[in-house]
C-alpha cells in the first residue's frame, strides 16, 4: 500500500497534497464511517445539499430504485458513477451523501496517491459489502492501476499475478461488491475503457448567484456568523459560482468584521473585505488577473501556449488548466485554441482596455 487521502480537514480548502499519509498510518485513518467530515458546513443529506438541481434528483431516483431491489438482493446495486467538472462545486461532498443515503461506508483516496496497481488490490479487497470507493482526481491513476479496476469494475473480481517469469500464475479473487465514485475536472483525460465502466457520468455546474445566496446564509448560520441579505448577495456574485470559494470568502469576511469591530458581516464588512482581497467586480482574483494580463501584456493577447503561461507565471500548467481557465472560459474572457490561448474582446473592456493596447 502506497498512500491514501484521508478526508479533507481545513474545512472547504481541501489541498491533497497537505491530505496525504503513508502506510498503515494511512490504512488507519482512512476515513470509513459516517460521512460527517471535519467541515461544518458541509452538507450530510440531500435535503441539505443545495444546487446541482437536475443532478440531484437522477441521483436520488438511481438511489431509491436501488435501494428497492436490495430488499431483494440483501444488498444495493448502485452503479458506478463519474462526477466531472471544475474543483469546489461538491463532487465528493455528493459521494458523501449517496454513501449516507444508503448506509454504507465511504473509502476516500485520489488517483496521485494511488501508486501501483497493488494499492488498488489493496484498496478493494479492504470494502465492506456495498461500500462506496471515491477516487478523486480519478484522471491522474496510474495504467497499471486503472486496467487493474476494469474487471473489478464489472465482474467484482480481480486478477492477480503471482510470482515471476515462467513459474508466474495469474489467480482471480472475489471483491466485495463496491461501487466506485469517480471525480476529474478532466473528463477528457481519463481512459476510455474507464469511464465506458461508468453507468452514469454527470458534469457538475457553476452555481447560480441565487442558490449560492442560500449556501452562503446556511454556512453563515452554521458557522455562527450574523450575515444580512445584502452582504450575502455581495459574496455570491464574487464567488465565481463556486461554493467553497464562497464558504471560504464568507470565513474571510468574518476576520474583516472582528478588525472593523462589527457584529455582523453587513455590506460595508463585505465591500471593505472583497476590497481588501483584491477581488474583482466579477469575483477574479489575483491569479486570474495576472494569467489574463499576461496573454495581453506580455504575449500580445495571444494564441500563446498554456505551457510558455505556466513558466512566466511560475505555476503548475495542470492547475491553470483545471482551476484557473474554466471559470474565465465561462466568462468568455479567454478561448482555448490548438494554437494556444487567446484573450478576447470581452476581456481586454474587463479590464478598460482594447486589442489596440497589447503590446505588439
Ligand atoms: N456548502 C458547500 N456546498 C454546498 C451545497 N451545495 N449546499 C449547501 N451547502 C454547501
Amino acid at each position: 500500500m502506497s498512500s491514501f487521502k484521508k478526508d479533507f480537514t481545513d474545512e472547504d480548502d481541501k489541498n491533497i497534497d497537505n491530505k496525504e499519509l503513508h502506510g498503515s498510518e494511512a490504512e488507519g485513518l482512512l476515513k470509513e464511517e459516517g460521512n460527517e467530515f471535519d467541515n461544518p458546513v458541509r452538507p450530510a443529506s440531500f435535503d441539505e445539499y443545495i444546487g446541482q438541481t437536475k443532478l440531484k434528483k437522477n441521483l436520488l431516483i438511481f438511489i431509491n430504485a436501488s435501494k428497492k431491489r436490495s430488499a431483494i438482493l440483501g444488498h444495493h446495486d448502485l452503479d458506478h458513477l463519474l462526477f466531472f467538472g471544475p474543483p469546489g462545486l461538491g463532487k465528493t461532498t455528493l459521494a458523501s451523501i449517496i454513501s449516507h443515503e444508503l448506509g454504507v461506508n465511504i473509502k476516500i483516496t485520489s488517483g496521485p496517491s494511488i501508486e501501483k496497481a497493488g494499492d488498488i488490490a489493496a484498496l478493494l479487497s479492504s470494502a465492506g459489502n456495498g461500500d462506496i470507493i471515491f477516487i478523486d482526481e480519478i484522471h491522474r491513476l496510474p495504467k497499471p492501476a486503472a486496467e487493474m479496476l476494469y474487471p473489478a469494475m464489472e465482474d467484482f473480481k480481480l486478477d492477480i499475478i503471482i510470482g515471476e517469469g515462467a513459474t508466474a500464475k495469474s489467480i482471480r479473487i472475489s471483491l466485495p461488491r463496491f461501487t466506485l465514485i469517480g471525480a476529474t475536472t478532466r473528463a477528457g483525460l481519463i481512459p476510455s475503457p474507464l469511464r465506458d465502466r461508468f453507468g452514469f457520468s454527470s458534469r457538475l455546474e457553476y452555481y447560480e448567484p441565487d442558490d449560492l445566496v442560500r449556501i452562503v446564509i446556511r454556512s453563515a448560520s452554521l458557522y455562527g456568523i450574523k450575515i444580512d441579505d445584502k452582504a450575502a448577495f455581495e459574496i455570491a456574485r464574487r464567488s465565481r459560482g463556486t461554493p467553497r470559494i464562497a464558504n471560504r470568502l464568507l470565513r474571510r469576511l468574518r476576520d474583516y468584521m472582528v478588525h472593523l469591530k462589527k457584529d455582523a458581516v453587513d455590506i460595508a464588512v463585505a465591500k471593505f473585505g472583497i476590497e481588501s482581497l483584491g477581488i474583482d467586480e466579477l469575483g477574479l482574483d489575483a491569479n486570474d488577473k495576472l494569467f489574463l494580463r499576461m496573454i495581453i501584456d506580455k504575449f500580445g493577447g495571444g494564441p500563446v501556449g498554456i505551457e510558455t503561461i505556466a513558466q512566466a507565471m511560475n505555476d503548475e500548467k495542470d492547475t491553470l488548466e483545471d482551476v484557473v481557465e474554466p471559470y474565465l472560459v465561462s466568462c468568455g474572457f479567454i478561448l482555448r485554441t490548438k494554437k494556444g490561448r487567446i484573450a478576447t474582446e470581452l476581456a481586454y473592456k474587463h479590464f478598460g482596455l482594447t486589442k489596440e493596447d497589447s503590446l505588439f
